[in-house]
């Protein structure tokens, strides 16, 4: 993919850096976010690139939309356009719905519904004027199932499903395709700090994950692949 712009946001975590190592692979021009710049770095110095002129680190907080913007602002700069989004950043605050604090509620909302809300909107305004574009929004199974103890998370991630479609519908005619992956459990350092009791033995793997988001990259120009799901094997249900 020598000729694609491709923002990851959240590239430093399990699912992100699966699907950036993949992307270098292929030969893609890669714009790296998330917050930790240190992070990045060692990201970087450990993909298969030959050319580094084909990476752009952009320490980003995407709860904050200035930020949000100066990240397009600088793809562009840098690559003159912005071919793919992929919205990996998110976290989980999984507890008991009267455990949750205003301060649970307000960091689910600010992270994972209005983050990927303002990266959607900021990369899609880019694409709108290039007349193309491809955002891939790595939801979870929770954007579409309940889950107790996942009221907040939930909340967040239904929130991001229907900002999206609505999204997609106002930007189909710009040739701007949007994917929304329904992965199940993936085995990240997302359940690092989660309390729950999960078997992350049975969890699907990051490259599982990317994988995935690869397919979708790969469809035919005129094909639009809406909605992905891969559980894992111990997790069925339809
Ligand atoms: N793991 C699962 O079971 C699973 C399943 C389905 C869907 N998902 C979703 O997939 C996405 C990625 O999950 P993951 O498992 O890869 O998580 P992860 O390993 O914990 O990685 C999270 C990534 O998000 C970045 N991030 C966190 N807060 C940020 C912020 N405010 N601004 C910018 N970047 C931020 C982190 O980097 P910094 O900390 O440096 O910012 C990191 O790169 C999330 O939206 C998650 O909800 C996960």
């Amino acid at each position: 993919m020598p000729d694609k712009v491709i923002v990851v946001v959240g590239a430093t975590g399990g699912i992100g850096s699966a699907i950036t190592h993949q992307l270098a692979k292929e030969g893609a021009n890669l714009v790296l976010a998330a917050r930790q710049s240190d992070r990045l770095a060692t990201l970087t110095s450990q993909l298969p690139m030959a050319n580094l002129e084909q990476i752009l680190n952009v320490p980003t907080n995407i709860t904050d939309p200035a930020q949000v913007e100066t990240l397009m602002q600088k793809a562009v700069d840098k690559f003159g356009q912005i071919d793919v989004l992929i919205n990996a950043a998110g976290a989980g605050i999984l507890k008991q719905y009267n455990k949750i604090t205003s301060a649970d509620l307000e960091a689910m909302l600010d992270l994972n519904l209005k983050g990927s809300f303002y990266t959607c909107q900021a990369a899609a305004e880019v694409m709108k004027g290039q007349k193309s574009g491809h955002i891939c929004n790595i939801i979870g199974i929770l954007g579409k199932h309940s889950m107790a103890m996942a009221s907040a998370y939930c909340a967040s991630k239904f929130g991001v499903v229907g900002f999206s479609k609505c999204m997609a519908d106002e930007l189909k005619r710009f040739g701007i395709k949007f994917t929304l992956f329904y992965f199940g459990g993936v085995d990240s350092p997302f359940w690092d700090n989660v309390s729950l009791k999960v078997d992350r033995k049975k969890m699907l793997t990051p490259q599982t994950a990317a994988n995935a988001i690869l397919f979708a990259l790969r469809a035919d120009p005129q094909a639009v692949p809406m909605e992905i799901n891969i559980q894992p094997e111990s997790h069925l249900f339809f």
